[in-house]
């Protein structure tokens, strides 16, 4: 064997063929190809009765070479190769480890015999890049499993485990010892013994006949309709899986390739695309190669409340010990209680084993002082949001906390090298700045103060992902990047309502872009109070001081922008409408007649000027860590990519004509210099 990433070696009549192409063995053209020499000389061998095929390093097939989407595709291809495997005369063997997921999964599904060993994932999560599985998936897991576990495993994404894999049928065996090779050796040589079957996928009826498929999928549909709004994949998976029940298999193959095309092309798949790129880029962030990281075995989060304990629950949910401060008994014990009850909930539904939870409950302490924090590898503050209490904060931290702990803060809007310099060591000191509910927002923004260390950024990055969260590197500036640049979206709609325009019309267009609320709804769910209304001050300015002064404080008091009824279920208010046309009145305003595309620009144009100026600034590295910042902690609609992939799509000079005419009516922001050249240029971000 000659090809570099394969090895065939020989073991009593097995061959066993071993694809080694780092980092996750995706099936680019050199792994095909290397699959395609090793599996052609196996097969021609006569004294191989059986072939396994397995993968070194850390994981089976992780699917197709993504890089290589968008080119044309190089023989040999995953369809001639798998049609190679269904016919061949001899049984292979698939030997699973890792993950096996996408093109993987699917080389496994034309293999004979599929065993895995009991850590590894299984899954066809193409769904997740806006796309499908294109090399058969939607036509042999039908087959094999079932419609019903067909859907939840292609439209769901989600992998499933070894043992759900044997359950229901997607693998023949889990591997009860260590060695993988060694057991799928002895299966094939079982399967030879046996004279068991060349179990080919593809001839295997469905479980379903196409008028009960069809009964199935639409319930299917019924049942998951709201997620799949704005997302064009889940609806041709769909159209995949039925044309597995209602023609022969070769059909559905050329069906399944038509509606995969037809993602591949589209913009909601390259924007998926390009969130998965932007995901991983996002960890690569300039420190010194040899900085090192502080290792953390111990966490104490000082403040208790909504934020001190989502903190506290994404720390011991990632299995670190956390002790939570507050000087306040009453607050403590409330954080406390939510800790507990989250934990208790998270075992009651089953999504964590009993066991899981008594763990986490025994690594939770509480303290109701500050001296805690000298045991502590991390401390993260998360008090009220005022600098001079922050300071005074760090202070103490600084005074009672280990050398070389690595002291956070939550600020997200303060000035962190202020908080720092608080302190003896600058060089320790860091943002780390979780999204509500933060033991669920997938975004940890860390803040890379004027002196914070290499090191300790590393520290940061490397925690964001033992927290299941994706970091994003920010420099220090008023809002960081995802509130900063969402503040501009928040004055733009009050601009709009200025001129007279409705909230629940801003709303609209917000959601039918994809947002999962819009910005008054949003308002009224934090509470229109908290939002910036100076109760001692207030004099009827603005819209939001004239509904505070009403008690309108939003879905707490029952109404705000809108009425909310006992389900908290909201209508467009009377009140709110007057008040709104009265202000427009008085301001010679009278209503613009927009439609939904003319708001979502007026929102989000600027959105996309101030990401233009938190590049410009350094604030952010890349263009795609705004992208990432902003869907993962703004629930930023996915299928669009974030604003700046969104902005290119849209055409920069599109956007710049768009928001001189904004300042043009009157509307305080300056175009960014970088966004005014690249669209001069036509040049794009991405
Ligand atoms: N193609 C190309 N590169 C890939 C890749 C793929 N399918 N999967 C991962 N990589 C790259 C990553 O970009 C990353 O590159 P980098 O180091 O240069 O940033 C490197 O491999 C390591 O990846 P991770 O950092 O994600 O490593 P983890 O160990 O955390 O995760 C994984 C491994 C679970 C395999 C994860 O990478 C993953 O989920 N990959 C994508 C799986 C997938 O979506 N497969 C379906 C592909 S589409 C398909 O198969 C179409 C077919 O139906 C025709």
């Amino acid at each position: 064997m000659t090809n570099p990433l394969c090895t065939l070696t020989h073991e009593d009549g097995v061959a066993v063929l071993t694809i080694d192409s780092p980092p996750v063995n995706a099936l680019g053209e050199a792994v095909r190809q290397a699959i395609h020499d090793g599996m052609g000389q196996a097969l021609a061998d006569p004294a191989v009765t059986a072939v396994v095929i397995l993968c070194a390093g850390r994981t089976f097939f992780a699917g197709a070479d993504i890089t290589e989407f968008g080119k044309p595709f190089a023989a040999p291809g995953l369809h001639d190769m798998f049609d190679r495997f269904d016919g061949a005369s001899k049984p292979i063997v698939a030997a699973i480890h890792g993950t096996a997921l996408g093109g993987g999964l699917e080389l496994a599904l034309a293999c004979h015999y599929r065993v895995a060993v009991p850590s590894a994932k299984l899954g066809l999560p193409e769904v997740a890049l806006g796309l499908l599985p294109g090399a058969g998936g939607t036509q042999r897991a039908p087959r094999l499993i079932g419609v019903a576990h067909a859907l939840d495993l292609i439209v769901g994404g989600k992998p499933v485990s070894a043992a759900q894999a044997l359950r229901i049928g997607l693998i023949d065996r889990v591997a009860d010892g260590p060695d993988l090779r060694a057991q799928a050796v002895a299966y094939a040589r079982e399967l030879v013994a046996s004279g068991a079957p060349l179990r080919r996928t593809r001839d295997l009826p469905t479980d379903l006949d196409p008028q009960e498929a069809a009964a199935c999928i639409a319930d299917y549909s019924a049942r998951n309709a709201k997620s799949f709004v704005g997302f064009k994949a889940p609806g041709n998976i769909v159209r995949a899986i039925e044309a597995a029940t209602d023609r022969p298999f070769e059909a559905g193959l050329t069906r399944e390739w038509e509606l995969f095309e037809e993602l591949m092309a589209s913009p909601e798949s390259a924007a998926q695309r390009h969130i998965f790129f932007a995901e991983r880029a996002a960890a690569k962030v300039p420190v010194a190669r040899d900085c090192g990281e502080v290792a953390i075995a111990s966490v104490a989060v000082i403040g208790a409340g909504t934020m001190g304990s989502g903190i506290t629950l994404a720390f011991l949910n990632a299995g670190f010990p956390v002790t939570m401060i507050d000087v306040n008994p009453a607050a403590l014990e409330r954080g406390a209680a939510h800790v507990r009850k989250t934990l208790e909930a998270l075992a009651s539904k089953g999504r964590i084993a009993d066991t899981v939870r008594d763990a986490r409950l025994a690594a939770f302490a509480t303290s109701g002082t500050l001296d805690a924090v000298a045991q502590a590898d991390l401390v993260v503050e998360a008090v009220f949001e005022r600098l001079d209490l922050k300071q005074q904060v760090f202070r103490q931290i600084d005074a009672l906390a280990k050398p070389g702990a690595v002291l956070a803060s939550n600020t997200s809007f303060l000035d962190l090298d202020a908080i720092a310099a608080i302190t003896g060591r600058p060089a320790d000191v860091v943002g780390l700045h979780f999204f509500a509910p933060a033991n669920i927002m997938r975004l940890l923004e860390v803040v890379r103060g004027a002196r914070t260390s290499d090191r300790v950024i590393q520290t940061a990055m490397t925690l964001g992902r033992k927290l299941g969260k994706v970091a994003v590197l920010s420099g220090v500036c008023d809002g960081f990047i995802a509130n900063r640049a969402m503040a501009r979206r928040t004055e733009a709609a009050d601009r709009l309502l200025a001129r007279g325009v409705m909230p629940w019309d801003v709303d609209a267009a917000m959601v039918g872009y994809g947002f999962p609320m819009g910005p008054f709804q949003m308002m009224d769910l934090v509470g229109l109070d908290v939002i910036g209304w100076d109760k001692e001050n207030t004099a009827g300015r603005t819209v939001q001081e004239v509904l505070c002064e009403a008690g309108r404080l939003g879905q707490k008091s029952g109404s705000g922008y809108y009425d909310y009824d006992a389900q908290r279920r909201g209508t467009p208010s009377a009140f709110a409408e007057a008040t709104i046309r009265d202000f427009a009145a008085r301001s010679g305003q009278s209503a613009p007649n927009l439609s939904a595309q003319d708001i979502v620009e007026s929102l989000l144009f600027p959105v996309v000027n101030e990401g233009a100026k938190l590049l410009e600034e350094g604030i952010a590295l890349r263009a795609s860590d705004i992208d990432m910042a902003l869907v993962a902690g703004y629930a930023w609609p996915v299928y669009t990519g974030g604003p700046m992939i969104w902005g290119d799509y849209c055409g920069l000079a599109r956007i710049v004509a768009a928001l001189d005419e904004q300042i043009a009516q009157g509307a305080p922001i300056t175009v960014s210099n970088l966004l005014r050249t690249k669209a001069a240029a036509g040049e794009t971000f991405l």
